[in-house]
């Protein structure tokens, strides 16, 4: 009787474990992540997306061969690749509204070759309107270079954070609250690729032959509130430089045309 017991027991354990595992993943002990893993399984994922195009495809059947004829995405959106920051989801975006390229801690660094390939294309191939940087609040990547542990491979991406604290480290040192330290380290982080995105050749350039440059508008996001912070700086008082046939276009007319 005591063995049917435990081979009960055992059976309900592993039957458990069975269940939980693939849902919520495992908390590996010992390592960096500390949360059990989110998301469905990998094939519950393909039956999610088959799922999706399914219901959209029965209420228009011409959605996705119109999607499938070109895209004209009125923005960029340069963004943290943060998994609780999805652009199209937080602004109800649709696809084909918003090109988009994110990394650590929403960088627009100018000797990172995929960001300026997704830039010159999106300014130059698809003439998008509007840039978006959105940095947001409980950034992995801004903590990480607001402290002084020394974090291995990532410091090479951290140096781009790290100087623009140090520049900005008098203004936080004035802020004894630490989660308003962080939320102010975030909004210097997005003037500041803000900033680097407007000094960015690419746009320079495209400004002095086109006569006009897309708009930048800085934003942050508070996950845990949903909504999206501006975080101003005025880009309109900034100047472009000359370059080939701008003095003609008139370099004056061109410094509002990009505001926050
Ligand atoms: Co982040």
């Amino acid at each position: 009787m005591f063995a049917l017991q435990l081979l009960l027991i055992v059976a309900l354990v592993a039957a458990a474990q069975a269940f939980v595992a693939p849902r919520m993943g495992s908390v590996r002990s010992g390592s960096k992540m500390m949360m059990a893993q989110n998301g469905p399984t990998f094939s519950e994922l393909l039956e999610k997306n088959e799922d999706w195009a399914t219901s959209i495809a029965s209420a228009d059947p011409s959605y996705f061969p119109q999607l499938a004829t070109g895209q004209a995405p009125r923005y960029l959106w340069i963004g943290c690749s943060d998994s609780r920051v999805p652009a199209e989801m937080l602004t109800q975006c649709d696809p084909g509204m918003i090109f988009v390229t994110r990394n650590i801690a929403n960088q627009a660094c100018a000797t990172d070759t995929s960001f300026l390939s997704v830039l010159e294309y999106a300014v130059d191939y698809l003439g998008v309107e509007d840039i978006i940087v959105c940095g947001h609040y409980e950034c992995g990547g801004v903590k990480a270079a607001s402290g002084s542990d020394l974090l291995g491979d990532l410091e090479n991406w951290l140096v781009h954070l790290r100087s623009m604290l140090a520049v900005n480290q008098a203004t936080l040192d004035l802020i004894e609250d630490a989660d308003e330290k962080h939320r102010k380290a975030v909004d210097f982080n997005v003037e500041a690729q803000c900033l680097k995105l407007w000094a960015n050749p690419i746009i320079q350039n495209h400004a002095a032959k086109n006569g006009k440059a897309p708009r930048i508008h800085g934003l942050a996001f508070d996950i845990k509130s949903g909504r999206l912070n501006k975080v101003f700086y005025d880009m309109a008082k900034l100047p472009f430089f000359s370059g080939a046939g701008a003095e003609k276009k008139g370099l004056s007319k061109l410094m509002g045309s990009i505001s926050k």
